[in-house]
């Protein structure tokens, strides 16, 4: 599996042993949830690359990743397809919208700040795939999924990884104290209990 200590490092808090309980419990939810993030993913670069025409790095950066999240999407939708998962409509869960509400409003802290939530979005969705792939791969009907999970680890933790180096590019001082900020905010929505279950809630009510 490829490492990603420094993910769980940067991360406050790990999941929740009973979100991964319920994970399994209701995987069509977390794959219909799933296929939603990797849509969302991609047209927020694709948004970042319409407003920041003149940022080269973040427009190659963020035209791969794009891409890559859009072929994620068709990956899972094969999955739903190999489970008898029916792809559906499913409204978002509290988590991007609450970790969103920080932003500032004026640049370039706006897209700095933007840049560090997408860090800690890519950053979690790792952790999870890592903590669900072993549990996954246990059980025969689901064990291609869980290899799935952690061939993502390498596309996902490079994404946290180049949010984050855009993020100090284009920011005018240190950005310790805004991923600070992102971060505690991130651990409560991890730890608290949320009344949706989804790939990115806290803990289920
Ligand atoms: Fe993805
Ligand atoms: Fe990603």
């Amino acid at each position: 599996m490829v490492d990603i200590s420094n993910i769980q490092q940067f991360l406050l808090c790990a999941t929740p042993e009973a979100w991964l309980v319920e994970a399994e419990k209701n995987l069509d939810v977390i794959l219909i949830d799933h296929a939603h993030c990797e849509k969302k993913a991609a047209s927020t670069a694709m948004s970042l690359l319409f407003r920041y025409v003149d940022r080269k790095e973040l427009l190659i950066k963020l035209s791969q990743l794009a891409r890559e999240e859009l072929l994620h999407f068709e990956q899972v939708l094969e999955f739903m397809d190999q489970l008898d998962v029916k792809y559906d409509h499913m409204t978002a869960g509290r988590y991007a919208k609450e970790l969103r509400q920080d932003i500032r409003a004026d640049e370039p802290h706006r897209l700095v700040d933007t840049l560090i939530v997408g860090a800690i979005i890519e950053a979690r969705s790792c952790e999870r795939f890592a903590a669900l792939a072993p549990r996954l791969m246990e059980n025969e009907r689901t064990a291609a999924l869980g290899r799935y999970y952690v061939f993502l680890l390498k596309s996902e933790s490079r994404h946290y990884e180049d949010y984050l180096a855009l993020a100090e590019l284009y920011a005018k001082e240190g950005i310790g104290s805004r991923i600070e900020v992102f971060l505690e905010c991130e651990k409560k929505l991890i730890e608290s209990v949320d009344s949706e279950f989804r790939f990115h809630s806290g803990v289920p009510a």
